[in-house]
C-alpha cells in the first residue's frame, strides 16, 4: 500500500486525482518507462507520485515549488533522525536565544493581547494584527507599528545587535504579527537557517519544512495566503469571535508542527522513489523548449483563474527566496501604505490568468508539444454558471478548439474515469456530474 503524499493546502492541488491522471499518462505517452514532465507542478504531489514509477522534471515558475518537488525527490539522502534532533534543538540554539532576548517583550505583548481579548478587550491585538510589519519600521516609516509602540529594547536592540537580520529574520519581519505569531514566525526563521547546517542534497528538504509548517501555522481564512485575518465586521465593529480565530493558529507550537511534517515525510521513503526525477523552477514554454527531447509524455496543470498564484502563495516564495522584496504600496485618499497583505512588488503574471493572453499561451504550449513530438494530457476544471467556483479565463470548448489545430486525437476524460467522451463538437457541452475536473488527452501531435 502507498502512502498518500499529504501537501501544503495548494489552489487547484491534483493530489486526489494522481492515479487517473497515471492512467492516462501510460496510455499515451512514448516510452512506457520513460521522462514525464509535470509542468506547472505546484504543490508538487503529482510529480511525487509519478516519481514512483517513472523518472520525472517537474516545471513551475515559484521558486517554493521548486523548493516542495526537490524535497520529494531527495528523500533518499535526508538523515531524518539528525534533522528531528536540530529541530529539538532551536530553542537552545545560540542564535534563537540571542534573538530572543530582544523580541521577548513583543513576543509576550501578543500572547496577553490574545488573552485579553478572550475577555473582550481587543485593543492590543488589533493593533497587531491591524499593524504593519516589522520590516515598515526599517524603512524609514512613520506608521505606528507594535514594535514602535513598544519603547522596549526590541525596538532599537535588534537594530543594533549586529545579528545580519536579512539573513535570519525574513518571515518575523515581513510576516510576524500579520500571518503568524511573532513567536511560530521567529521559529520558521529558525527552521530555514537550518538548511545553511545540513548537506547540500538535504537543504531543499529542510526549506520544505518551513514552508510546510508556515502552510499549516497560517492564521487566515481557509490557510490561504492572499490576505490577513480581517478582525472587523463591515461596520467597522470587531468580530465578536476574533479571540477564536486568532488562537486556534497562533498557539500552535511550531516545532512541534515541523516534525510532524519531517515525519509524514518519513514515511514516504517506504514507498520508494525515482532518484533521477528532478525540479525546474522556470517558465513552461522555457522548458519544453530546452529539455522536450527528453520527455515522453507531458502533464499539464496550469492556473485557470484569474488568481495570480504568485500573489496567493507569496509568503511561501519570499521565504523560499530570503531575497528582501519591495512590498508594493497602495494609496488611499492620497496616503501611502503598505499592501494590506505584504505583498512583494515584482510578482509573476501568469499569462493563463489574464483574459488576452491565455489563449495565446495555451496555443504556444500545444506548439511547443507537438513540435517535439509530445503527447500531452492536460488537466482543466470546467466552471459552470452558480457552481460556487471562480470563472474560468478560457472555456474548454476554445481550449479543445486550440489543441485541435496541433494534435489528432483528442479526448475528453471526466476525472472520476467512468465516461471517456470522444471529443466531437456537441460533447464539447459535458455532462453536469462529470465536469467538477476533466483531462484533456492530446494525442498523435500533428
Ligand atoms: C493549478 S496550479 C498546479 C497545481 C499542481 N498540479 C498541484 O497538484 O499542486 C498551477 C501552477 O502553475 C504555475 N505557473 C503559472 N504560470 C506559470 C508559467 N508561466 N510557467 C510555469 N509555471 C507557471 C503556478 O505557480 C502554479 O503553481
Amino acid at each position: 500500500m502507498q502512502e498518500k503524499t499529504k501537501s501544503i493546502y495548494y489552489l487547484g492541488g491534483k493530489g486526489a486525482f494522481t492515479s487517473e491522471i497515471k492512467k492516462v499518462i501510460d496510455e499515451i505517452t512514448i516510452k512506457k518507462n520513460g521522462r514525464i514532465c509535470d509542468l506547472f507542478s505546484g504543490s508538487g504531489v503529482v510529480g511525487h507520485y509519478l516519481s514512483r514509477t517513472n523518472p520525472v522534471t517537474t516545471v513551475d515558475i515559484q521558486e517554493y515549488s521548486r523548493v516542495l518537488s526537490s524535497a520529494y525527490f531527495n528523500l533518499s539522502f535526508v538523515d531524518f533522525d539528525k534533522i528531528e534532533l536540530m529541530l529539538e534543538s532551536i530553542l537552545s540554539s545560540e542564535l534563537f536565544n540571542h534573538l530572543y532576548k530582544y523580541l521577548n517583550a513583543l513576543i509576550q505583548y501578543e500572547i496577553k493581547a490574545i488573552e485579553k481579548s478572550k475577555f473582550g478587550d481587543f485593543e492590543d491585538l488589533l493593533k497587531i494584527i491591524e499593524g504593519v510589519p516589522l520590516i515598515a519600521n526599517e524603512e524609514g516609516s512613520d506608521l505606528h507599528t507594535v514594535y514602535n509602540l513598544l519603547k522596549t529594547d526590541c525596538q532599537f536592540g535588534l537594530l543594533s545587535s549586529g545579528i545580519d537580520l536579512a539573513k535570519h529574520t525574513t518571515t518575523l519581519r515581513y510576516f510576524g504579527g500579520i500571518y503568524f505569531s511573532y513567536y511560530q514566525s521567529l521559529i520558521l526563521d529558525m527552521i530555514l537557517g537550518l538548511s545553511e547546517k545540513v548537506n547540500d542534497n538535504e537543504k531543499d528538504f529542510v526549506v520544505s519544512l518551513a514552508l510546510c509548517s508556515a502552510s499549516t501555522l497560517v492564521n487566515t481564512i481557509g490557510k490561504q495566503f492572499a490576505q490577513p485575518l480581517r478582525p472587523r465586521n463591515k461596520d467597522g465593529s470587531v468580530k465578536k469571535n476574533i479571540h477564536t480565530l486568532v488562537s486556534k493558529d497562533r498557539i500552535l507550537d511550531p516545532i512541534k508542527i515541523a516534525i510532524n511534517w519531517l515525519n509524514k515525510y518519513r514515511s514516504y521513503t517506504l514507498s520508494g522513489m525515482n532518484s533521477n526525477s528532478k525540479a525546474l523552477r522556470m517558465d513552461y514554454l522555457s522548458a519544453i523548449k530546452n529539455y522536450g527531447d527528453q520527455f515522453s509524455v507531458v502533464y499539464a496543470d496550469p492556473p485557470y483563474t484569474r488568481d495570480h498564484y504568485s500573489r496567493f502563495y507569496h509568503v511561501l516564495e519570499t521565504m523560499a527566496l530570503r531575497d528582501e522584496p519591495q512590498i508594493s504600496v497602495t494609496t488611499r485618499a492620497g496616503k501611502v501604505s503598505l499592501s494590506r497583505g505584504i505583498y512583494r512588488e515584482i510578482r509573476h503574471q501568469s499569462p493563463f490568468c489574464i483574459r488576452s493572453k491565455a489563449i495565446p499561451a495555451f496555443e504556444d504550449l500545444f506548439c511547443a508539444c507537438s513540435d517535439n513530438g509530445l503527447p500531452l494530457v492536460l488537466s482543466y476544471s470546467p466552471h459552470e454558471e452558480g457552481d460556487g467556483t471562480h470563472p474560468r479565463v478560457v472555456s474548454t470548448k476554445n481550449i479543445i478548439e486550440s489543441a485541435s489545430a496541433y494534435f489528432n486525437d483528442i479526448t475528453v476524460i471526466p476525472v472520476d474515469g467512468i465516461t471517456h467522451n470522444k471529443f466531437n463538437k456537441r460533447e464539447l457541452e459535458l455532462d453536469k456530474r462529470h465536469t467538477a475536473e476533466i483531462l484533456i488527452k492530446c494525442d498523435r501531435p500533428k
